[in-house]
């Protein structure tokens, strides 16, 4: 939809249920929405059962009406295929399509998100529901692009998902002693002699849960079942997309992604999706530089292009342990975060606030109310109004980064899912202790996978990257050799992608790269830490200390403490032009934060502005012009001195270089300025 043709400004709107709701109600949603500049509703996300009320009835006469309502109204459409929760009859008599859960419990019908995506009794009637929906609706001009399902997610153990594993694995294998070696079942003589033997590593097989984490015994069955699910429900989507396609083939297809959603590989998933789209749910205490980096994920999923921001909330969720409001300027600021990170959209869940069940406690662009009263509706219609006079400005520009941060699914999966070398091991954490680092700093950054090109960022930084998938080394140490600066830290180059060891000494393939052997690594609980000086201060180090021994690299900083004291923690290595580091602990946001300001000024990246605390700074681009994006997180006025002359594009007002941009509390300049 963020390329269409037919869309001229950000899109502004969301979730729309009307099916929830008398008829009356429509016309007044219509009025409101007119009010609020709301030009675009998702429709028919859960409307299976509305549509087709048993197996051979399809009854699409109130969707008509609310489709001929919305295009009366001018209003775009993002048209959902209501495929994520099946109807009660098809449960009833197919109980194929109900999941199995990890710990082997069958599901009845209930909540959503709830088919398994390997009945072959969901995806005859889901493919045949979406080839109806496309044929009745392809003529609507204002259908700006297809949402397939919603918010893919979970797991299913069942015996279809059992039988499509056994075949997966034999496509992925070809022989059963490949998958005895993939899976180094030699150990505790877990040797399989048929694919029949197969069984995916459940709670009831090979996994288990330790100190409040999921282990498993096999970590190869573990990560390949992981593969295994994401490609299933992968290829649910990628059914529809195809019919959809057939239909109507200028339509673009995405699903709304969920960020950081360890359960699905979204690097997979973005290269069949024609736009990415995600629905971005911080809690009153998400640090911003968290959400920050889970928008330049979405942007870095299809290597830089504008994404989508599905949905948001406009005031509260219902689902976080405590629904605080969205202080007043909160939402505006977060839907300017999203734009300034590569958003092309504004949209929100929900157009209007349910009567019951689930979600009635969330907030909505109508309340309970029903009218325009509340500050939520005035703060929507203040944003709508400021959106349609910005227009087309700065939609589908880009984003220029010297930096790269290297994210991986499956690298998640597998360093979490050991046992060892701590409790403490977590992905997520490292990545976003580097990214804010740089955040604080203002300093723009990509999140790119494994597999994405790096020739053209200065600096690559791969936090915990414990998985060197194959050629990864090859393709990091040609980079380093043509003059490409690289960051590692411990528990990284460990592993292949089966989770086998890569023998010789860690960090694997990346020893000579580094400069540097691991011989072993200590875990420090919560409560421990060692230290470290770098450039004349210390900084602590936590939960895992690397013991490190010099390969050819040398060491910029040694242990304080222990038997290791005096040994190096953190070491640099020239390898052909470039330079590689390794941190072989965790650290404090000061260290990241020096440690990476240095290295930034040796290679002249610079932040896109200079900025006081919890001011965030961005830049999009395209040929012409430059788009600074300045957010003001902070609970009381700022200002920011700008490098060049330009106008803000929301006020109007024309700043030279080096003038001072005054912000108040929670507020957004936008300077653009001509290249
Ligand atoms: C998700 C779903 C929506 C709704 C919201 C509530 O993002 O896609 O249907 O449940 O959460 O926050
Ligand atoms: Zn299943």
């Amino acid at each position: 939809m963020i390329e269409s043709k037919k869309v001229s400004k950000v899109l502004y709107g969301g979730d729309y249920n009307p099916e929830q709701w008398p008829e009356e109600i429509w016309e007044e949603d219509m009025r409101l929405f007119k009010e609020a500049k709301i030009d675009v509703v998702t429709l028919n996300v859960f409307s299976w059962a509305m549509i087709q009320p048993n197996e051979e009835k399809y009854d699409f006469s109130k969707l008509d009406k609310i489709m001929k309502l919305v295009k009366k109204n001018n209003i775009n459409v993002c048209m959902a295929t209501s495929t994520a929760a099946h109807p009660a009859w098809m449960a009833r008599k197919y109980d194929d399509i109900l999941r199995v859960e990890k710990n082997g419990m069958k599901r009845r019908f209930g909540s959503r998100h709830n088919s398994c995506p390997n009945s072959p009794t969901y995806r005859k009637f889901a493919s045949k529901l979406v080839e109806k929906l496309a044929k009745r609706y392809k003529d609507y001009d204002n259908i700006v692009a297809w949402h397939v399902s919603n918010e893919y997610g979970g797991e299913c153990y069942c015996d279809n998902c059992v039988k499509a594993f056994r075949k997966w694995a034999q496509e992925r294998y070809g022989t059963i002693e490949k998958v005895n070696d993939a899976w180094n079942m030699s150990f505790w003589g877990h040797t399989l002699y048929d694919f029949d033997d197969i069984v995916p590593a459940d709670f009831r097989s090979e996994e288990f849960m330790a100190w409040d984490r999921e282990r498993s015994c096999f970590q190869g069955i573990s990560l390949d079942y992981k593969r295994f699910n994401s490609d299933s429900m992968l290829e649910c989507f990628k059914l529809e997309r195809d019919i959809l396609k057939k239909i109507t083939p200028e339509i673009p297809v995405t699903t709304n992604l969920m960020g950081w959603y360890k359960t699905l590989d979204y690097m997979k998933w973005a290269k069949e999706m024609d736009f990415v789209s995600w629905d971005n749910y911080p809690g009153f205490d998400t640090k911003t530089s968290d959400t920050a980096a889970i928008h330049d994920t979405m942007r870095g999923l299809k290597g830089g292009k504008p994404f989508c921001l599905m949905e948001q909330t406009p005031g509260v969720t219902n689902w976080h342990p405590y629904c605080k409001l969205k202080r007043p300027g909160v939402m505006r600021l977060w839907s300017y975060q999203a734009l300034a990170h590569g958003s092309d959209t504004v949209m929100f869940f929900q157009m209007r606030r349910s009567q019951g069940a689930s979600e009635k406690y969330h907030s909505a662009v109508i309340d309970h109310v029903g009218t325009n009263e509340t500050r939520v509706f005035n703060e929507i219609k203040e944003l709508g109004i400021e959106l349609e006079e910005i227009g087309s400005e700065f939609l589908g520009t880009r984003t220029n980064s010297k930096v790269a941060i290297v994210f991986d699914w499956e690298n998640w999966w597998a360093c979490e899912l050991s046992a060892g070398p701590s409790i403490l091991i977590n992905y997520i954490n490292e990545i976003s202790s580097y990214y804010r680092a740089l955040y604080t700093q203002n300093i723009s950054v990509d999140i790119i996978g494994v597999d994405d090109d790096i020739s053209k960022y200065s600096l690559v930084i791969a936090p915990m990257l414990y998985m060197n998938k194959s050629g990864y080394d090859d393709r990091i140490r040609r980079y380093v050799e043509n003059g490409g600066n690289y960051i590692t830290s411990f528990f990284s180059g460990y592993v292949d992608e089966n989770d086998k060891v890569l023998l010789g000494g860690y960090p694997g393939k990346q020893k000579d790269i580094l400069g540097i052997w691991v011989e072993e690594s200590d875990a420090l609980t919560e409560e421990e830490s060692n230290s470290f000086i770098y450039k004349g201060t210390e900084y602590p180090s936590k939960i895992v200390c690397d013991i490190i021994h010099l390969r050819g690299g040398r060491e910029i900083s040694t242990y304080e403490k222990d038997f290791y004291s005096g040994t190096p923690v953190l070491t640099e290595n020239k390898l052909g032009n470039g330079r590689a580091f390794y941190v072989g602990t965790h650290s404090s946001d000061e260290f990241y934060s020096t440690f990476l300001r240095d290295i930034c000024q040796e290679l002249f990246i610079e932040p896109v502005l200079n900025a006081p605390r919890d001011v965030e700074v961005t830049c999009r681009e395209n040929e012409e012009n430059k788009y600074i994006f300045i957010l003001n997180h902070k609970d009381e006025g700022t200002e920011v001195r700008i490098k060049k002359s330009g106008t803000n594009i929301l006020t109007g007002e024309i700043f030279m270089a080096d003038d001072i941009v005054k912000l108040e509390k929670k507020g957004v300049a936008i300077i653009k300025s001509k290249k």
